[in-house]
């Protein structure tokens, strides 16, 4: 079976509009506010496909691009701005920021109650103490994948490729949740492993979070595993029409006989980093953020 993110993205697409709607009508337009610095190609396509997306459903964007030689103060400088503008819901930096700007300083500025991409230490705490939080966008569209496709978590051995603070430590956090759509137990393994297989074929659903193209074999899972994707690699192709052709972290042509279900990429995962980021927004400018149950 292919996890069809796409497909899956648009009906929460969908689902968003008929909301947006409804706070339209009473006043309320909905507003994220994007900030890329610097002109790292992939995260200018990012960034545009966001904007769009929220567009498209009747959200209003603004994207703010600096250079990439802005002083940190510069950020820090424009994130109050937004911060104090309460016509902005949400607020998002695109990472990675150039090495000279302090991330986390950043992250931490951004008001928690606009804090759309959930990496404010509060919402990170809120959400590791299964609070209603702000929940990163990557994470939350595998979990709300899942649960379109009534894969269940529950008691399943999840492994989890990577410890990023974007996917690998918050998607373990929310897994690992006591909630009914959560309850897995959880392995996250990473680079100091010294037989990385030996973790993956235990898995029942894998999670490959890692930015190396193709790393993943048919070798290396279980047969009939769940498997997520979460790359997306630009690998140089002359004969593609940008001069570049998109993969995951996972090799499809090997892996894909060898699993009960997978996500493709293009259009596994990432279309639903974008859904939950546009539901992030909606939910913030309704104010019930800090309200709604992670997942229902
Ligand atoms: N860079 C890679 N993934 C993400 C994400 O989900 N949010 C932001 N802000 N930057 C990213």
């Amino acid at each position: 079976m292919i996890l069809d993110g796409k497909t899956v993205a648009s009906q929460i697409h969908d689902e968003l509009r008929i909301e947006v709607e409804s706070l339209r009508a009473r006043g309320i337009v909905p507003h994220i506010a994007l900030l890329l610095v610097g002109d790292n190609a992939a995260s200018l396509s990012y960034v545009q496909s966001k904007s769009r997306a929220c567009e498209k459903i009747g959200i209003a964007s603004t994207v703010h691009r600096l250079p990439a030689s802005a002083s940190h103060q510069e950020v820090i400088e424009l994130i109050c701005r937004w911060n104090q503008d309460p016509t902005i819901h949400g607020i998002l930096v695109q990472l990675p920021l150039p090495a000279h700007i302090r991330t986390d300083d950043v992250l931490q500025t951004i008001d928690p109650q606009k804090d759309v991409d959930g990496f404010h230490p509060v919402n990170v705490g809120r959400a590791v103490l299964g609070l209603p939080s702000f929940v990163p966008c990557t994470p939350a569209g595998i979990v709300e994948l899942l649960r379109r496709y009534r894969i269940t978590v529950r008691g399943k051995h999840v492994v989890v490729l990577g410890r990023s603070n974007i996917v690998g430590k918050p998607l373990a956090n929310l897994l690992m949740q006591k909630a009914p759509w959560a309850d897995a137990i959880v392995t996250v393994c990473h680079s100091a492993a010294d037989d990385v297989q030996a973790y993956t074929r235990q898995a029942d659903i894998l999670v490959v979070a890692v930015g190396r193209a193709g790393l993943i074999h048919g070798d290396d899972v279980r047969e009939g595993a769940v498997v997520v994707d979460v790359g997306i690699n630009r690998i140089e192709d002359s004969t593609a029409p940008r001069g570049y052709r998109i993969v995951g972290d996972v090799d499809f042509a090997s892996v894909a006989p060898k699993a009960s279900a997978i996500t493709p990429v293009p259009g596994g995962v990432g279309p639903m980093t974008i859904a939950l980021l546009l539901r992030n927004t909606v939910y913030s400018a309704a104010g019930i953020a800090w309200e709604k149950p992670l997942f229902q």
